[in-house]
C-alpha cells in the first residue's frame, strides 16, 4: 500500500528553502503531496531547491516588506490561496554583549525577529479566508540562555512569544489560522559556518563533520547534532491537519537535551 501523502494538496511557501532546516522541508513537504514555493534571499539557491522538487521559486528578503507582499500576492494569483508557510530564514551570530556592536545586534533581530513578524502578518492576511499554518522556526536556544549569542538567542525567544501571541489573536478572531513555531538543538547545517569558533573548529579539526563531533565534546554520551530532515519531518506535522489541534506550541526537538 502507499504511504499516504500527508499534505495533499496544500499550497505550501518555504523560506530560507535554499539551504539546511528550509531546503530539507521544501523536500519533505513536496513529497508529501504539497505544491511548494521555495524562496530566499538568493536567486540559485531556491531555484535549485525547487528544481529538484518540481516547485516554484521566488526571491524574498524577510526583512523586506515589499518583498512579502510580492511573493504572496504571486502565490495567491497562481492557486487562490496559500495553506502553509514555513519560515526557516535565520542567520546566526556570536559575540560577547560587551563587545556586541548595536549595528550587529539590530542585523540578528532584522533577519529572525522582524522577518517573522513581517511574513506571519502577510500569511495571516492571505490566510484568513480559508485558513492555514504558520511555522516559524525558533530554537532551542531561544528557550535557555546561550551565553555569547545573546542577540542570536534573544531574538529567538522573542520569536516564540510573538508566535504564541499571534496564534491566540487568531483563535480569538475564530480564524481556521495555526501558528507554532520548532525549537531544534543543533543540526548539522551551514549555519554553523556563520560563527568564527566553528570555523577555528573546522580548520583545527579537518573537517565540518569532525567540527561537529568536537563540539559534542563533555555532551552526555549518545548526544549528536540532529539531521535537518529531523526538523523538517516535525515541520510536516505541524504544516499537516493531523496537528489541526495544535496551535501557540514550541516544539522542542533536541533529542531530549533540555529535559
Ligand atoms: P542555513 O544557513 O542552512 O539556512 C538558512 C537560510 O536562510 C539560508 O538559505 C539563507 O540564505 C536564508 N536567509 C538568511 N537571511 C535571509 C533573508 N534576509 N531573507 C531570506 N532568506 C534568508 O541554516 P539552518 O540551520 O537551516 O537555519 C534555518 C533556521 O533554523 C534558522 O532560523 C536558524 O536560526 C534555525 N535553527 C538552526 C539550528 C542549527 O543548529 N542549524 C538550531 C536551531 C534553530
Amino acid at each position: 500500500m502507499a504511504t499516504p501523502r500527508r499534505v495533499e494538496g496544500k499550497v505550501a511557501l518555504v523560506v530560507g528553502a535554499a539551504s539546511g532546516i528550509g531546503r530539507a522541508t521544501a523536500i519533505v513537504l513536496a513529497k508529501n503531496g504539497a505544491i511548494v514555493w521555495c524562496s530566499d534571499r538568493n536567486v540559485d539557491g531556491p531555484a535549485e531547491t525547487a528544481a529538484a522538487i518540481g516547485g516554484k521559486s521566488a526571491l524574498l528578503d524577510v526583512t523586506r516588506e515589499a518583498d512579502w507582499e510580492t511573493v504572496i500576492r504571486a502565490v495567491l494569483k497562481e492557486h487562490g490561496r496559500l495553506d502553509v508557510l514555513v519560515n526557516s530564514a535565520g542567520i546566526n551570530f556570536a559575540c560577547p554583549v560587551a563587545e556586541m556592536s548595536l549595528e550587529d545586534w539590530r542585523r540578528v533581530m532584522q533577519v529572525n525577529l522582524d522577518g517573522i513578524f513581517l511574513g506571519t502578518k502577510h500569511a495571516v492576511r492571505a490566510m484568513r479566508a480559508s485558513g492555514g499554518s504558520i511555522v516559524n522556526v525558533s530554537s532551542a536556544a531561544g528557550l535557555k540562555s546561550a551565553p555569547g549569542a545573546s542577540a542570536y538567542s534573544t531574538s529567538k525567544a522573542a520569536v516564540c512569544m510573538f508566535s504564541r501571541t499571534a496564534a491566540k489573536e487568531c483563535a480569538d478572531a475564530g480564524l481556521a489560522i495555526r501558528i507554532n513555531t520548532v525549537c531544534p538543538g543543533g543540526v548539522k547545517t551551514p549555519l554553523w559556518r556563520q560563527v568564527a569558533f566553528f570555523q577555528e573548529l573546522m580548520s583545527k579539526t579537518g573537517s565540518e563533520e569532525a567540527a561537529f563531533q568536537a563540539m559534542l565534546a563533555g555532551s552526555p554520551p549518545g548526544s549528536r547534532f540532529a539531521e535537518p530532515e529531523e526538523i523538517a519531518h516535525a515541520i510536516l506535522f505541524l504544516a499537516s491537519d493531523e496537528s489541526r489541534f495544535v496551535t501557540g506550541s514550541d516544539l522542542v526537538i533536541d533529542g531530549g537535551f533540555r529535559a
